[in-house]
């Protein structure tokens, strides 16, 4: 089974459907705030653009949940794309219809049209036939550039390609894939998963699937507090998952017969609460009746960025602290440097970790910053994405 890049497909004058990743954060003034993954897309717009085919540009935003909300449009999206891109971008106001087909079939060779938010469409969810069958009599090409959403079997990301007669993946696909593929292959040791956030839950697949490629595993952020309550430590009020406790333990116990290093946080700054003004520095394993571990401490994020200095490939995701917060945003920020200092092969994924990077402008020292959340993750768990296997012919 292979995939072909846009580049091997018939565009030339053809009708090219390119699903994107267009779920951007909005302002409160419903501007674009973080227009990344507009400008990621932007290799393969051009590409297409500059042979002459006709690009339907279809993606969802937010979770609209099968109906129209215009706070949900994708108007300023598709008013920021047209300045990145210098040219006129028509937006359709219904994602499928006579409005739909009538600005697709009014499209001339290097013009874009985007469908409106894919998902005021309850058969975008529901990977219904007759939403796919109308979005693909849009194309006569298929083209998925949206590896954010490549975990979900919707009508845009699978129902539609088989409806389509040429299909395959975009520039951004393929990079995406190409990265976080090597990740899972052959890679340079010592291999160090730097792995963060909120919960044990949302990342312990990735964590099973790592044992036993990676030397050393760094953890931090909220989930921290329960791998060191498991180990026996006191986390004072921080928010922990009780219910993981023994899942957490497991963990620890696998990787300790394999070999392979656990570094938890030693220290922590704790609050009483995320609105605090400052923390104070404490023991990871002894924070205060009352108070809660918001970030790592100075200690853990100088051993963590030892131990990143070593490493040959990393892979990051997921904050260290509430970095939104400035009190606790030092572990985060601390992390990213080394990361990028580390000159390993190294690839950041998950909105957080990846905003840590760009706003200490370290973009540059990383090796490939994904635009995949929960793609990024899955495909770490091991998990196939649907809307990859559809492009497989
Ligand atoms: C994302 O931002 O992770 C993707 O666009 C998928 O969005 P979803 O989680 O709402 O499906």
């Amino acid at each position: 089974m292979t995939i072909q890049s846009i580049a091997e497909l018939p565009i030339e004058g053809r009708r090219v459907f390119i699903r994107v990743d267009f779920n951007v954060p909005l302002t409160p003034a419903r501007g674009v705030a973080d227009d990344t993954r507009i400008r990621e897309s932007l290799p393969t717009i051009r590409h297409a653009l500059e042979r002459g085919a006709r690009v339907v540009l279809g993606s969802h935003l937010g979770r609209p949940k099968g109906k129209a909300d215009p706070k949900e449009s994708l108007e300023p999206v598709g008013a920021r794309l047209a300045e990145l891109i210098g040219r006129e971008v028509v937006l359709a106001d219904e994602p499928a219809g006579d409005g739909a087909r009538k600005v697709v079939s009014d499209l001339r060779e290097g013009q874009i049209a985007l469908l409106e938010n894919l998902r005021f469409h309850p058969g975008e969810e529901a990977n219904d036939d007759g939403f796919a069958r109308a979005l693909a009599s849009y194309c006569d090409v298929y083209v998925n550039d949206a590896f954010g959403t490549a975990h979900r079997a919707h009508a845009s990301t699978v129902g539609m390609v088989t409806h389509v007669k040429a299909r395959g993946a975009g520039l951004l696909m393929l990079r995406e894939l190409q990265m976080l593929g090597r990740l899972l292959g052959e890679v340079e040791h010592p291999f160090v998963a730097v792995v963060g956030g909120a919960k044990v839950s949302d990342k312990i697949g990735v964590l099973e699937n790592l044992l036993a490629r990676v030397d050393a595993f760094v953890i931090g952020g909220a989930m921290a507090n329960t791998f060191v309550k498991a180990r026996g430590g006191d986390v004072g009020a921080s928010r922990v998952e009780e219910d993981k406790l023994p899942l957490a333990r497991a963990f620890l116990k696998k990787a300790e017969q394999a070999g392979k290093e656990v570094l938890l946080p030693r220290d922590a700054v704790a609050a009483l609460g995320l609105d605090a003004p400052t923390g104070q520095v404490v023991g990871a394993d002894a924070v205060p009746a009352g108070l809660m571990a918001l970030d790592i401490g100075p200690e853990s994020a100088r051993g963590f960025a030892d131990r990143l200095a070593r490493a040959r490939t990393i892979v990051w995701n997921g904050p260290m602290g509430v970095f939104e917060k400035v009190p606790f945003s030092q572990g985060t920020f601390a992390i990213a440097k080394a990361v990028a200092d580390s000159g390993a092969f190294s690839v950041v994924g998950g909105g957080d970790s990846v905003a840590a990077v760009q706003q200490a402008g370290l973009a540059a020292g990383i090796t490939h910053l994904s635009t995949g959340g929960g793609a990024s993750l899955e495909l770490l768990e091991g998990k196939r994405l649907p809307g990859v296997q559809a492009l497989e012919v």
